[in-house]
Parts: structure tokens; C-alpha cells; sequence
């Protein structure tokens, strides 16, 4: 077989690629995945798209996530046009609490660079806290409110991407594993899989944590985040995700509550453990004690992609001519999709790099 694109891994990053490879007129595209596309971290995130709460500098990684986030209204809203699935993208902005004088002053210190940088950031007391969101704890002591902080249900996101893959004639493998690159002459050749040859003009490699096993590419570190989500309630508990030092919650439209997640580099174990549960649960309860009450519907773990120093590695694999990689997207893959795409596709289609080619040189390094 033969295509002009294959993308080895069909994450949330790959999907993104192929649908803008497709959009571009870029040629045939077939996308393969070990298991089921979309059925990684892609599955296990939380879906928020945090540019602000999540950064920790002003630096590239959060210019990138900016960038990307600013393309999502466009992004779910074509998705829906083009597939009729809705993403849910919630705009109801993200509230960053503290509950205790030193998380206060962190956040403070962070309000403070945010502000000079320009970043729309509102400080709020606990009262204002309690008038915005009531069943968040008597005890919370200050907080930020990020409006341009967002979330999408990211299951949606992958079905939707799956579902624009189906009716725009790109090929989905699944439950066929990559095992080998076969490179002559400083090209890639063909992609050896479990399922026989797969030959290709170019190869995008977006297989997430397991993306340096396929690649001479900077090491990737699986790190486990274990996530529960609480059942529905009618009405909705929250309307705004919520970050603390002791975790973060995520109403979804249907009004489930996603409490996350932990940080853990356990290899590649995706076990649900009792510690883990019991350290959510007690988080979402001291954020907000109404939530002890209602019932664990889901406890899942996934896998996020870590490279050193967290920037995501986009671009050309050294030494391969027509060999690309797109990973390391970490605690910001959903956020970073949409970006991720356009930097790969500029790349592979030849347009000049934009925003964001520092992390493109990267992966040529
Ligand atoms: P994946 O979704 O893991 O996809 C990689 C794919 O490659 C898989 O489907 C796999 O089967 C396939 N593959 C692997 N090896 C092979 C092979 N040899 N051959 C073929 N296929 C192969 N990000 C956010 O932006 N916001 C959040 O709120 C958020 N929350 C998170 C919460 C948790 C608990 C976790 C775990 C992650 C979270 N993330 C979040 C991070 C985000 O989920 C990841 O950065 C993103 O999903 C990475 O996408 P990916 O496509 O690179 O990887
Ligand atoms: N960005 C949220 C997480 O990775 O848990």
C-alpha cells in the first residue's frame, strides 16, 4: 500500500494532522494506530485549555499554547460543520483558587508577571469567589478568575476527528502497531507494521509517550495522571473549571465533574490505584464539601508524553528527509492540537514557519 501522508499514532495530535493535511489538499493520507485511535491520553485528558493557570513564564511554551488556544473557537466550530459533532468548547473561563496564605502569595506572584504581560487575569476575594461559584468551601481565602481559560470535552474532540477521518477518505488503521522505520539513503522508505509494509512519501510519527521508540527523537517519559469523575447533578454544581494546589475539577455540560489528576512516573502503568482515588476524592471535597456527597461514576488513567524541559518536539526527524515527528505535548496536548497541526503541515507542505518554530527547530536538533 501506498499513501503520500501516514501518520503513525492516532492521538488527538495525529487526527488533528491528518484532518489539516486533508483540509490543504496535501494527497492521501492513512493514519495508524497500535490500538484504538483516539484511545490514549487523547481519552484520558481532562480537556481544559489552560494557557494562563497551567504556564509558569512568559516563554515559548506559553506563547504556543496562546496561539492554539485562540484558534479553538474557529476549530470546534468547523469540526461541528464539518462532521456535526460538538466539541463543547465552554468558555466560561477557569477559576484559580487558594486556601491558604502561602498558596496566596504563590498566586499572587503569578498574577503579578501575568498582569505585566498583559494577560487578562481578574483578582477576586472570597467572596466574590462564593457569589461566582456558592458551593465552593467557606474556607477558600482569594483567587483569580482567567476568563480566556477553556475546556472541551476531549472524547467528543477525538470522535469528531475520527469522524472527519471516516467522510474525507482518510485511511484509519487501527489495531496495527508500527515496529520499524526502514530507512535507505537517508530517507524513509516504508513503515513496517504488524499488519506487513506500508510505504509512504512522508511519515508523521505521533505516537505520544511510545514516540522514541519509533524515532531518534529526545527521550519521551510516560507520567501516569489518574483521574474519577463524579456522577451528574441536577442542577450543575459548578459552572467554571476550578485549579488548586490540591487538584483541579471540570463540570461538563452534562453535569458529571472530572477531578484530576495525578502526576506520577510510574513507566508505562496505567493501573487505577486506591491512594490515588481517595487523594482525588478528598481534593474535590475540600474544594468544594458538596461534592462528598455524590457518587464516583469513573476512575481512569492515561498516559501524557514528557520531554525535558516540557516543550513539545514538532518537526523534521534529523538525518531522515521525509520523516516528521509531533510529540511531548504533556499536561497541553488538547490545548496544542490545533497549533501542533498547522506548525506540521506548514512544515511538510513547505510554507514558512510562523509562530512557534522555535519548538520546530527542535526536533531538528
Ligand atoms: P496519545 O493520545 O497518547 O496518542 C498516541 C497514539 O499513538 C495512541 O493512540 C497509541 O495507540 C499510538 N501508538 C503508540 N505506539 C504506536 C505504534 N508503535 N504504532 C502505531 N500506533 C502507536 N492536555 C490538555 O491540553 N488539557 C488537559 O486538561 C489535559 N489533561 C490531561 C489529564 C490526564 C489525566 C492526562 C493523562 C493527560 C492530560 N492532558 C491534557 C495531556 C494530553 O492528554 C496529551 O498531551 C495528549 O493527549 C497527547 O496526544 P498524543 O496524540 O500525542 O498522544
Ligand atoms: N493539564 C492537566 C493534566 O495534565 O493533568
Amino acid at each position: 500500500m501506498n499513501s503520500d501522508f501516514v501518520i503513525i499514532g492516532g492521538g488527538v495530535i495525529g487526527l488533528t494532522i491528518a484532518r489539516e493535511l486533508h483540509r490543504r489538499g496535501a494527497g492521501t493520507i492513512t493514519v495508524i494506530d497500535r490500538g484504538r485511535a483516539g484511545g490514549e491520553a487523547s481519552w484520558a485528558a481532562a480537556g481544559m485549555l489552560a494557557p494562563n493557570v497551567e504556564c509558569r513564564a512568559d516563554d515559548e511554551l506559553f506563547r504556543i499554547c496562546t496561539a492554539s488556544n485562540r484558534l479553538y473557537p474557529d476549530f470546534a466550530a468547523e469540526l461541528l460543520a464539518e462532521t456535526g459533532i460538538d466539541i463543547h468548547l465552554d468558555r466560561s473561563g477557569t477559576l484559580s483558587l487558594a486556601f491558604t496564605e502561602d498558596e496566596a502569595a504563590e498566586l499572587n506572584a503569578k498574577y503579578t508577571w501575568q498582569r505585566n504581560a498583559g494577560i487578562t487575569v481578574e483578582s477576586l476575594t472570597s467572596d466574590d469567589i462564593r457569589k461566582l461559584e456558592p458551593e465552593i468551601s467557606a474556607s477558600v481565602h482569594s483567587g483569580f478568575l482567567y476568563p480566556n481559560d477553556w475546556q472541551v470535552e476531549n472524547r467528543q474532540l477525538v470522535a469528531g476527528l475520527r469522524k472527519y477521518c471516516e467522510l474525507n477518505q482518510i485511511e484509519l488503521i487501527e489495531n496495527t502497531a508500527m515496529e520499524r522505520l526502514v530507512i535507505r539513503g537517508g530517507e524513509a522508505r516504508a513503515v513496517e507494521t504488524s499488519r506487513g509494509a506500508q510505504h509512504a512519501d512522508r511519515v508523521i510519527v505521533t505516537a505520544g509517550a511510545w514516540s522514541d521508540q519509533l524515532l531518534p527523537v529526545p527521550k519521551v517519559k510516560p507520567i501516569r495522571g489518574q483521574m474519577i469523575s463524579l456522577a451528574a447533578s441536577d442542577p450543575r454544581i459548578l459552572d467554571r473549571v476550578i485549579y488548586s494546589h490540591r487538584g483541579y475539577l471540570v463540570p461538563r455540560s452534562d453535569g458529571r465533574v472530572l477531578v484530576g489528576a495525578t502526576v506520577e512516573n510510574v513507566g508505562f502503568s496505567k493501573e487505577v490505584t486506591a491512594d490515588a482515588i481517595s487523594t482525588l476524592k478528598a481534593a474535590a471535597i475540600e474544594i468544594a464539601p458538596r461534592l462528598a456527597k455524590i457518587e464516583i461514576a469513573e476512575a481512569w488513567a492515561g498516559l501524557r508524553p514528557f520531554v525535558e524541559g516540557e516543550m513539545p518536539v514538532i518537526g523534521r526527524v534529523p538525518d531522515i528527509e521525509n520523516a516528521f515527528v509531533a510529540t511531548g505535548h504533556y499536561r497541553n496536548g488538547i490545548l496544542l492540537a490545533p497549533i501542533t497541526a498547522k506548525m506540521i503541515a506548514d512544515e511538510v507542505c513547505g510554507a514558512s514557519r510562523t509562530s512557534g518554530d522555535q519548538a520546530v527547530r527542535k526536533a531538528s536538533h
